[in-house]
């Protein structure tokens, strides 16, 4: 492939080409991202399997019994949300160990230590025979989510040319859509398999467990992860075979800089608590909170239920997941085609408007016309169903990828791996507290739920607005010259760092 690539905008503009091996790099380093999506995918399906409630959760089967009775409260119970959000709370907390991996070992191994980890939950969760087994399982996993998103976005833009970063970064979120779509399909077969389906639903995720721990061998370490580690020479060579070019002097020499000055800075956290740190940290962690406000994993997690809700049968509510799931997938494509094109700011404000009026229309019909025990008509069903499709296709090319892409492109080298970390860990807190909170939330909220989740995407849409600046074809390490100094609101930190950089020197 002979596509010649330089970056725009003000900076530097550095020869590649789109190799081969950076495709089948992104390809195997994307699996973490499949992972991740079946874990989330597979937890809702699961946690309707009658076989499984009744062996883990008997009270909540005996109340599913009785589901006709309230339309918005089947499934409320605080142990069975655990089991689908113990998962985040340990990926929280893993993303920390998983940055110190990062910067001391390199984006490979973490990936690596994700696929083990994987391996052992899988396991657990798979063969649990009692709740113990079952939330240890599912812990491991955690941190298999833990190491595997912390080290694959970095890895990603780390490794990709500067004018396709945004496309190649989003074959990440690509993967965990595909990842949810599968498990929606698993999810569908598995649970007319009596009584041990929900065992082979969990169990799948072991394939693409393995897959990422042999593809990980073939795959190189990123340059700036050699290089900020002393292998220069190892850096310098792996550049020139993932560029496809001779000359990478100027990349290298731009590479090396950034890491003499990130080896300048011996406490990283602190240095991100510093006003230049200000707008990569505070974008990187509100985007977060921001991306999971949306709803879509109240949608996602719950897409059986939800349909189960609106009056489809159990076959037809996981049949609706996996449409949901297909029309992830596909819209993901149309994110990695715009987003270095359009850039990053169009997408997040188009989906904006497009998800708000999904959301109030979904809530406007469910506090019309759902009760709390009555079904919704057909036709008033199918509209629901509709706009929850096209609500997903507008989070697909934007909010969730740009989650992901940003923060890993944003931080300079000396706080990348622990301003991500910090970025992973907000994400999986806010996962966490939907995944927690969402089965409460709709039982006492009913579909206010829905008017919630609109509001918050008014909140973000002006963020988005004023706050996030464009860094489409911005050479990873020159953020802070084209886009933080020139930006009419994050400049004013970028001149206190500098004010005090100059007072350091002449005192
Ligand atoms: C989010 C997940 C979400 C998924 C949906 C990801 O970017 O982080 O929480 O489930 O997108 O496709």
């Amino acid at each position: 492939m002979a596509v010649v690539i330089s970056s725009s905008g003000n900076s530097p503009a550095f020869e590649a080409k789109m190799t081969i091996y950076v495709f089948i790099c992104v390809i195997i380093a994307a699996v973490g991202g499949l992972i991740f999506g079946y874990d989330i995918g597979i937890s809702g399906g699961v946690t309707a399997m009658d076989d499984f409630l009744k062996e883990f959760f008997p009270v909540v089967y005996e109340r599913k019994k009785h589901a006709h009775e309230n339309n918005y409260c089947k499934y409320d119970n605080q142990f069975l949300q655990l089991f689908t959000s113990s998962l985040y709370l340990a990926a929280l907390v893993a993303s920390f160990f998983a940055s110190a991996t990062c910067s001391k070992l390199g984006r490979k191994p973490t990936m690596q230590f994700a696929s083990i980890f994987f391996l052992f939950g899988v396991g657990l969760a798979a063969g649990a025979v009692n709740m113990y087994m079952l939330i240890i399982g599912r812990i491991l996993l955690g941190f298999g989510v833990g190491f595997g998103n912390q080290a694959v976005p970095l890895f990603l833009s780390e490794i990709a040319p500067a004018k396709l970063r945004g496309g190649l970064n989003i074959v990440f979120q690509l993967m965990v859509t595909i990842g949810i779509l599968i498990a929606n399909i698993v999810n569908y077969f598995t649970s007319s398999i009596h009584p041990y389906g929900w065992r082979f639903a969990l169990g799948g995720a072991g394939v693409p467990a393995l897959i990422l721990l042999f593809g990980s061998f073939l795959i190189c370490e990123t340059p700036t992860s050699l290089i900020e580690r002393n292998k220069t020479e190892q850096g310098k060579e792996t550049l020139k075979k993932i560029r496809g070019v001779e000359d990478v002097d100027e990349e290298y020499e731009s590479i090396v800089h950034a890491c003499d000055f990130a080896r300048q800075v011996k406490d990283p956290y602190r240095k991100l608590l510093k006003p230049a740190s200000r707008p990569p940290l505070v974008i990187g962690m509100l985007l977060q909170l921001f991306q999971q406000f949306t709803g879509i994993n109240a949608i996602i997690f719950y897409a059986p239920v939800l349909f189960q809700t609106v009056g489809f049968g159990n076959d037809a509510a996981l049949l609706s997941a996996v449409v949901t799931g297909t029309i992830n997938v596909l819209s993901t494509f149309v994110g990695i085609y715009l987003v270095d094109k359009t850039g990053r700011r169009f997408l997040l404000l188009q989906s904006s408007v497009h998800m708000l009026v999904c959301q109030l229309v979904i809530g406007i019909i469910l506090a019309k016309d759902l009760d709390v025990t009555g079904t919704l008509g057909r036709a008033e069903a199918l509209v629901v169903v509709i706009f929850v499709c096209v609500y997903v296709m507008g989070f697909a090319w934007s909010w969730g990828p740009l989650g992901w892409l940003i923060p890993s492109e944003t931080f300079p080298v000396e706080t990348r791996t622990e301003g991500f970390a910090l970025a992973v860990s907000c994400n999986m807190f806010f996962t966490f507290v939907i995944a927690q909170a969402f089965l409460s939330m709709l039982c006492g909220m009913k579909s206010g739920i829905f008017f919630f989740f609109s509001a918050w995407i008014v909140v973000m849409g002006l963020f988005a607005l004023f706050f996030v600046p464009e860094t489409k074809g911005v050479s990873i390490d020159d953020m802070r010259d084209s886009v933080w100094k020139p930006h009419w609101y994050w400049k004013r930190f970028m001149l206190q760092e500098d004010e005090h950089d100059v007072e350091k020197r002449t005192a």
